[in-house]
């Protein structure tokens, strides 16, 4: 695979890279019709990372489905999937205790929840992005701290891949997809519905005069009511990740919520005068 991309490189192809975990579903072919758009070649990978879960219990459980996978690839029109073992991408003399420093920005909200968890995806992204070396990587919005993560990996690894966020994609009743919404029972699906409900009233209040604690206050109420447990609903500044203020520019509200024993993440761009950043 790596002559096969150094060729593709030398002779101009531009190589766009989709890393995934499989149970791949709209939001995944979404990321790879805009690698297909920006790019020559398409890798996909799907790798289950051991090093990002904090219980193995839910490494377990995680949804594979590589034959299904497969086709919907294929349907795609992605030109490559690798599919690596853990012993590809963690061979014996892998240096596991390589700490990352994101200053700060992988202990809050996710982080705060998932201690480690930020530093096993890195690990395995910086592992991926040594072996594709692509022009660009194409991440979604649903995890957007995990985006800021790799942004920040990029900068401080100083490696030359481009990195293109793209819009969280939802299901018709709002829900954003994922793959772990493949264990929800229909009636949690349901009851789900409340996180996407409540980014939007936290979108349409801010234009109010509530102030953003109160907003989070009733979202979090919200969300309660429908019997999810929230872990947390947070107005950040996009760019610091730190609590927002009415003047931040790059305003977004993320959530984590339990619908049942399934944890499910959210979040929605409140207001972005950024310029630099989700575009
Ligand atoms: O978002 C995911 O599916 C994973 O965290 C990633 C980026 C593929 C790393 O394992």
């Amino acid at each position: 695979m790596r002559l096969l991309l150094h060729q593709l490189a030398q002779n101009g192809q531009k190589i766009g890279f989709v890393p995934t975990m499989g149970a791949l579903h709209e939001g995944h072919l979404s990321l790879i019709a805009s690698a297909k758009k920006e790019c020559d070649f398409v890798v996909t990978s799907i790798f289950v990372n051991p090093t990002q879960f904090n219980e193995q219990s839910d490494l377990d459980k995680y949804p594979r489905t590589l034959e299904n996978d497969i086709q919907l690839l294929a349907q795609a029109g992605n030109d490559l999937l690798y599919t690596p073992t853990v012993e590809d991408i963690y061979p014996d003399d892998f240096d596991h205790g390589k700490v990352y420093q994101f200053n700060g920005i992988d202990n809050l909200l996710e982080g705060a929840f998932r201690p480690g968890h930020f530093n096993g995806v890195a690990m395995v992204v910086h592992r991926l992005l040594d072996i594709v070396q692509p022009d660009a990587i194409f991440m979604g919005q649903k995890d957007f701290q995990q985006v800021a993560i790799i942004r920040q990996l990029i900068k401080t690894e100083n490696l030359s891949t481009r990195l293109v966020m793209c819009p969280i994609i939802r299901s018709s009743e709002g829900l954003a997809l994922s793959s772990r919404n493949a264990r929800l029972s229909p009636e949690w699906k349901k009851k789900a519905l409340v996180l996407s409900q409540s980014l939007h009233f936290a979108k349409a209040a801010i234009q109010s005069k509530q102030s953003i604690k109160e907003i989070e206050a009733e979202a979090i109420k919200r969300i309660k009511n429908q019997g999810l447990k929230p872990e947390y609903f947070s107005i950040i500044n996009g760019l610091t990740l730190q609590d927002a203020t009415r003047k931040s520019g790059f305003l977004v509200a993320v959530t984590a919520a339990w619908a049942g024993d399934v944890r499910l993440i959210d979040n929605m761009i409140l207001r972005d005068k950024s310029d630099s950043y989700a575009k």
